[in-house]
């Protein structure tokens, strides 16, 4: 059961390899051991799910371009390392800059049955995007009862509209809610309440968390895994204040945290 002392490996273990690559994925996976492999979804012109952070190929393909306006042919074109070695050049390998980038069902077919957590990234953009990751998830029998009553293929969002529909096109998938800075303490105790019916577990920004709100969390029955813990000393006070777990950049740094190395 995947409820504590958790390590998402964001983006794969993208502080040591470019993030959403199988080399970032092998890294967090085979290396690291981390629990989780976390993947964000966007959707191609013709329909196909593929693995990026962005909207637009720029920041990591290093070219021009809009996911939803480009095939998987030309996405497919695109290089996704070259970036990395040019920012990180102590880090930079030849292997890098070979990198392509993965569609969901790829990344399937190699890690098998791992436990993913999938980021439905702008499922506005994307009409048809749950449907679509489902039918995937059930090709690759990721949604079996055995998997979704032991966490191992989470939704992630931060759209609550995505997660209803997600919960509506399969009752029982595990889903979190992700939340901006602030989120949490607006909301009533009721409107959360509303929400953990079908909502496990919430994602806040690590900046935003205190004890106080991770045991309100607590109480109203969500687990608390906040987004993006790098640094080593946030992750003892956070720990120590009571996280459930945690995406971060450096899976290995965090295992040792929870004295899992
Ligand atoms: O999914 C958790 C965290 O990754 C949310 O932020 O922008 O890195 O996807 P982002
Ligand atoms: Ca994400």
């Amino acid at each position: 059961m995947l409820d504590k002392n958790v390590v998402i490996a964001h983006r794969g273990a993208s502080a040591y390899a470019p993030e959403h690559s199988y080399a970032s994925y092998d890294l967090s996976h085979f290396d690291m051991h981390a629990d989780y492999i976390e993947l964000d979804v966007q959707m191609t012109l013709d329909g196909e799910i593929i693995v990026m952070h962005d909207e637009t190929v720029e920041r990591t393909g290093l070219t021009q371009g809009t996911i939803k306006e480009m095939t998987l042919e030309e996405i497919k074109r695109i290089h996704i390392g070259q970036w990395f070695n040019d920012k990180f050049p102590e880090l930079a390998h030849d292997y890098y800059a070979e990198q392509t980038v993965p569609t969901l069902r790829e990344v399937f077919m190699r890690y098998g049955q791992a436990n993913y957590y999938i980021e439905t990234k702008a499922p506005d953009i994307y009409p048809g995007m749950e449907e679509q990751l489902t039918m995937i998830l059930e090709d690759f029998n990721l949604l079996t009862d055995e998997r979704m009553a032991n966490y191992h293929t989470v939704i992630q969002s931060f759209s609550l509209e995505s997660l209803i529909k997600m919960n509506q096109l399969k009752q029982g998938i595990p889903l979190l809610l992700l939340c901006k800075k602030g989120m949490l303490r607006d909301m009533s105790d009721d409107d959360l309440k509303k929400i953990h019916q079908f909502v496990y577990a919430v994602g806040p920004n690590y900046k935003d968390l205190d004890q106080a709100l991770i045991e309100r969390m607590h109480r109203i029955g969500f687990l608390v895994f906040p987004y993006t813990l790098n640094d080593e000393v946030d992750m003892e006070r956070l720990i120590n204040e009571g996280i459930d777990g945690a995406f971060t950049n450096y899976p290995d740094l965090l295992r040792k945290q929870f004295r899992m190395d």
